[in-house]
């Protein structure tokens, strides 16, 4: 099946409200852990992470590991607004910092020590463009965890994945899944759009039926 591109920012009311309602901490937090699992040199880091929504990852990290600090950057106004008010009521914003900025528009001051993303790809219409800013945003050797969703073989996998994992969540997330599936990459998509930006040393994996992941330090 074709990719199917779906609208890159999340900033319609109801999208983004079923989405910072829902519920993703299995997700999230088996991201957060596998991060500080895979990197042991995080401290006083200072972590990027594109397409932040509305702050769950960045606020699990700083709650994780004591002295990193987190910049999230998203398009999205009302996503930033979540995660301004979720890091609020967490106690956290001396430690984390929201951006509303497309990454493709972001300049730092100086390099990230680390980077982390976690299903902004399959919205991105150029996933070059993603692939160049992890590059240009880095320390040299700074570690990356991204991952997203897999692109299904057809439709019907995709809805028997919807009805798999978001049985019981709103109609709404349940389409939003669904067109992220459509919009999603394949494993053999993202090692291409690897090579092609000369990142092959990042690792590619496919940890479950619905998600590849890419790993390792950015030179
Ligand atoms: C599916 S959400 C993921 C949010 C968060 N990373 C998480 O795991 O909960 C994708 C987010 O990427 C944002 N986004 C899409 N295109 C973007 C871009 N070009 N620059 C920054 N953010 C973008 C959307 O607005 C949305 O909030």
């Amino acid at each position: 099946m074709d990719r199917r591109l779906e609208s890159e920012v999340m900033d319609d009311p109801d999208q983004v409200l079923a989405y910072a309602q829902a519920n993703f901490e299995s997700e999230n937090q088996g991201f957060v852990e596998q991060f500080l699992e895979l990197f042991d040199d995080l401290d006083e880091a200072h972590i990027l992470d594109l397409g932040c929504g509305p702050g769950d990852i960045p606020i699990r990290l700083a709650r994780q590991h004591a002295t990193c600090r987190v910049t999230g950057v998203d398009a999205s106004a009302p996503m930033i607004d979540w995660a301004n008010r979720l890091t609020q009521e967490a106690g956290l914003q001396h430690r984390l910092t929201f951006l509303c900025r497309r990454f493709q528009d972001l300049t730092l001051d100086a390099p990230a020590d680390a980077l982390i993303s976690n299903s902004l790809v399959h919205h991105v219409p150029n996933p070059l463009r993603f692939w160049f800013a992890v590059k240009s945003f880095m320390k040299p050797g700074g570690p990356v965890l991204v991952m997203d969703l897999l692109r299904p073989e057809s439709e019907e996998e995709a809805r028997a994945l919807v009805d798999q994992y978001a049985a019981k969540e709103s109609e709404q997330l349940r389409q939003d899944f669904f067109n992220s599936l459509l919009a999603a990459f394949t494993e053999d998509e993202v090692a291409a759009q690897l090579a092609e930006l000369n990142l092959s040393r990042l690792m590619v994996d496919v940890p479950d039926d619905r998600h590849w992941i890419v790993y390792g330090r950015v030179y």
